[in-house]
């Protein structure tokens, strides 16, 4: 399938596409709500640690991987190293799967308040727990959500991807930032911004680093292969290490201005941080009715507008990780393996649907061993698939890279479009991390959480 590949059309492209998978939920409402309950400060600075520290070395591997492989995240590591490496792909094809049945029904929340915003209904911020309770209406709008992700993912991805990505990005920067200068004048922003930057480390414990960790790994798009199978589209000529560090400052410089909003929002209203996922969606609609009726109105739904495509820009790197799948393993048509896998991801997303209230069992979904309450089953999923299944890929990631496929290969990967690259600093830098921070650091952040969060045993 290799000569049929298309690729992107040049390196803003790329970028513009990568980062448009790492901008997402993941900075606009999952990140807020991590730092909320992570206890504010103590949360962010070892999330801003895991992002450059480890997590950039990991992203830039994944792109090598990808572009040296030419082949999408299931496929890619069986032409570098042993085939019994596939497992790793095929993991994070099922991980991705999984993460986006959930993605999918947080945008048909967005979707939905989108269209409340339009119709002025500021008092949806109030009413969060009945809305998500209100299935038919949720369902229709993720179903609708992940149909515009299959659509644009069945037409390829030069076309589809990249298109999308150019114009929608910079826009949702303007508007995030235009709202952060309004959260500034608001009574009780001080106390926001308080909270989210002054440093409190009573608050930092494995839960708050094991979910910082997660979150860093998510936000990038890392540990699934999402960036191989982008890698896999890019060209030789272009330059992995500065895509790379533009794609992470971009995604960690949007969490960190969605956080500077968001909390003087949260404490100007009195609402609480550790709120969960509900946070930005019980925040926002009272900011913006404080704006007055129309302005209220024009910046409130053109937010959720935003938010959605940011979304989607996201969904559509998810859902492109089975398809690719099905499509250079199993030979599938694009426009069948598309249907089918959004079909499926579908039907794995109504627990996560019916979890917030509606019914008892997916809402009590699960008590770990020695927590005292039982969390849905949404949170259970994040959990396993995006706290623990994420890190542990980009572990593999690193010793597959330094032990199978061998650091001077990756070098070399590296240096095609940057000739000078094995010669610099970030060269030995990344070379280091990889070899010798990563795989302890995500080997006992692996087993330590899986000991203590799932199972209770007291470790440390
Ligand atoms: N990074 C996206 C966000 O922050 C979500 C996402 C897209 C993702 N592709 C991924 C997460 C691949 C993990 C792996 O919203």
């Amino acid at each position: 399938m290799a000569a049929s590949r298309s690729t992107f059309t040049n390196k803003f492209g790329f970028i513009a596409a990568a980062a448009g998978s790492a901008v997402g939920l993941g900075n606009i409402w999952k990140f807020p709500f991590e730092v909320g309950k992570g206890g504010g400060s103590a949360f962010l600075i070892i999330y801003l640690i895991f992002c450059f520290v480890l997590c950039y070395p990991i992203l830039v591997t994944e792109i090598a991987i990808g572009r040296r492989s030419q082949k999408s995240a299931a496929m890619a590591f069986r032409p570098l190293g042993h085939p019994r490496w596939s497992i790793v792909g095929i993991l994070g094809v099922f991980c991705g799967v999984v993460i986006l049945s959930f993605y999918n029904i947080v945008a048909g929340w967005v979707l939905g308040y989108f269209v409340e915003m339009l119709l002025g209904n500021f008092a949806i911020g109030q009413q969060f727990g009945e809305y998500v309770n209100d299935i038919a209406e949720v369902g229709g709008y993720t179903l609708a959500f992940l149909i515009a992700t299959a659509y644009i993912v069945s037409q390829g991805v030069t076309k589809g991807i990249e298109k999308a990505s150019k114009i929608l990005m910079p826009v949702l920067i303007a508007i995030i930032l235009v709202l952060t200068v309004y959260a500034m004048t608001l009574d009780g922003a001080l106390d926001g911004i308080t909270f989210y930057l002054v440093p409190d480390f009573t608050k930092l414990n494995l839960n708050v680093i094991y979910r910082a960790l997660g979150q860093s790994f998510f936000s990038l798009s890392l540990g699934l292969g999402a960036l191989m199978t982008y890698g896999s589209y890019l060209s030789r000529k272009e330059n992995i290490i500065s895509a790379g560090a533009m794609i992470t400052f971009a995604d960690v410089g949007i969490a960190f201005l969605a956080g500077l909003m968001i909390f003087p929002f949260v404490f100007s209203q009195g609402i609480e941080p550790e709120g969960g996922a509900g946070l930005i969606f019980m925040t926002m609609p009272g900011i913006f009715e404080s704006m007055g009726p129309t302005l209220g109105i024009a910046v409130g739904s053109l937010f959720f507008l935003l938010l959605a495509f940011a979304a989607l820009t996201s969904t559509i790197s998810l859902l492109e990780l089975p398809v690719a799948y099905l499509v250079d393993k199993h030979k599938v048509k694009r426009k069948y393996a598309v249907w089918y896998a959004a079909a499926v991801i579908f039907l794995l997303g109504i627990p996560s649907m019916l979890g917030n209230g509606y019914s008892e069992y997916f809402t009590k979904f699960i008590t770990y061993v020695g927590a005292e309450q039982p969390v849905n089953f949404m949170d259970f999923v994040t959990d396993v698939a995006s706290n623990t299944l994420l890190p542990f890929g980009g572990l593999m990631v690193s010793i597959f890279s330094i032990y199978i496929w061998k650091r001077r290969k990756l070098f070399r990967e590296l240096s095609h479009g940057y000739p000078e690259f094995p010669r610099t600093f970030i060269a030995r830098y990344i070379g280091f991390t990889l070899q010798y921070i990563c795989p302890p650091v995500l080997g006992a952040i692996f087993i330590i959480t899986i000991l203590e969060i799932f199972f209770g045993v007291k470790i440390i």
